[in-house]
């Protein structure tokens, strides 16, 4: 098992932070004290007896547990975002491995059924209107609780004519009615359509076009065409054209390298755009990208792509998010300093088992940094949810006809 590398060498590591060519900034000012901070946080580990990077599990799965059943004030700004929160502690806890009682299950797919919208998709809470994230978040959610009762919950007739009047002319996805088209609506309604099996020809006509055309120079994807690549919607556009069996449309080299220069040298996660600081959410938002590379390259039959691991420093991932990014008293976060969420607990958990599970065409091999305990059950690189939920669910709906409209 490699060390840590904060133990191998921590002066080695210092040289890799980010050197500012004379002239400050905001950015640039609070990147050396994100940089300060966390080289204490490795000082520390690295002075103490720990040694072996271990995951949290218990206080992790009491944070989680916690949360199913009830939510503290602080959560109120979460109103409109009840089925994401659902999607954030059900998948953390099937990363985890645990498995929640059948009456839990129920209670969380009713609650799932009655932010239904009457006209089809979900909305952020009983009563409100539909809206394209919360309807990603409760499908998933829904396929991690993975019972008959929670398939079921899904209107599938009514949920393929909310995302045909989401549709705009040329491709792109309204996230509601009357509301902002993005590349998170493209790879939302992608996923509610394909997961549960009502997708059609002409529901994603001109989409994989338009999703390519948010590509920047720079090689990563931006909301709209003409703005910033961000890790967000880099990871919603690959994998909505994975999806889409369009990924040719991408230009896989630029992308490449603008997301292996998004992993921090010093910090070892990633950050979300060029020149901004690391974030623990960022591991699944750029990290889970790799694995949808691989899956186009392996398509091209390119013999340059690795066969044994990801084209990131898998090990740094991992170190970054055990050292740094678990909370003492369960739950994960964003960088040192910040609290926990459930946001940040299951995009740190998803891109920790990204980085400890590599699995490319036939080859399966596991990276676990630290104890061998820390090891999380595997992601599917597209829908983000356990690989077996994912199957499960497709069997599913796949017994299904596809609504015609
Ligand atoms: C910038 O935040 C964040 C964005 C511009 C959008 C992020 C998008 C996602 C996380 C994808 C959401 C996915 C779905 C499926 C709905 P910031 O300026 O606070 O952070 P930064 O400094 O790290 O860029
Ligand atoms: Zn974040």
């Amino acid at each position: 098992m490699a060390a840590p590398r904060c133990i191998e060498n921590l002066e080695k590591m210092k040289k890799e932070c980010v050197k500012v060519d004379g002239y400050h900034t905001n950015s640039s000012i609070e990147q050396e004290k994100v940089e300060a901070k966390i080289g204490e946080i490795f000082e520390k580990f690295a002075t103490s007896s720990m040694k072996i990077p271990k995951l949290q599990r218990d206080k992790h799965l009491a944070y989680l547990n916690k949360g199913l059943k009830n939510l503290s004030e602080s959560y109120q700004c979460l109103d409109a975002s009840r089925p994401w929160l659902c999607y954030w502690i059900l998948h953390s806890l099937e990363l985890l491995g645990e498995k929640i009682s059948e009456e839990h299950a129920s209670q969380v797919a009713q609650f799932i059924g009655k932010c239904q919208h009457p006209e089809g998709g979900f909305a952020g809470g009983p009563g409100q209107y539909a809206h394209l994230a919360p309807t990603y978040a409760a499908v998933l959610a829904l396929a991690t609780i993975g019972t008959k009762e929670a398939y079921e919950v899904v209107n599938r007739e009514k949920l393929a004519s909310f995302l045909m009047r989401m549709r705009s002319p040329d491709g792109g996805f309204l996230m509601h009615e009357g509301g902002e088209i993005d590349v998170r609506g493209a790879y939302c309604a992608a996923v509610a359509a394909r997961l549960t099996n009502i997708a059609t020809t002409e529901m994603f006509e001109g989409t994989p076009e338009w999703i390519a055309s948010c590509q920047t120079y720079e090689g990563g994807f931006a909301g709209i065409p003409g703005m910033e690549a961000h890790g967000g919607y880099t990871f919603c556009a690959v994998a909505a054209l994975v999806l889409m069996g369009h990924d040719r449309l991408c230009d896989t080299e630029a992308l490449i390298r603008w997301l292996s220069n998004r992993q921090m040298r010093f910090e070892g996660g990633f950050q979300g755009r060029t020149n901004k600081h690391v974030d623990g959410c960022y591991s699944l938002w750029q990290g889970g990208v790799f694995p949808l590379i691989h899956k186009i390259l392996n398509s091209y039959g390119d013999n340059a792509v690795s066969t044994k691991c990801w084209m990131f420093d898998q090990n740094a991932l991992q170190e970054y998010i055990l050292i740094c990014c678990q909370s003492l008293n369960g739950g994960l976060i964003d960088k040192p300093g910040k609290v926990p969420d459930y946001y940040h607990t299951c995009y740190c958990l998803s891109g920790l088992s990204v980085a400890q599970h590599f699995a490319s065409g036939n080859l399966a091999t596991t990276s676990v940094l630290g104890d061998p305990s820390n090891e999380l059950v595997p992601v599917h690189p597209v829908y983000n949810i356990g690989v077996e939920c994912a199957f499960q669910a497709s069997k599913h709906y796949s017994t299904l006809p596809v609504p015609s409209l």
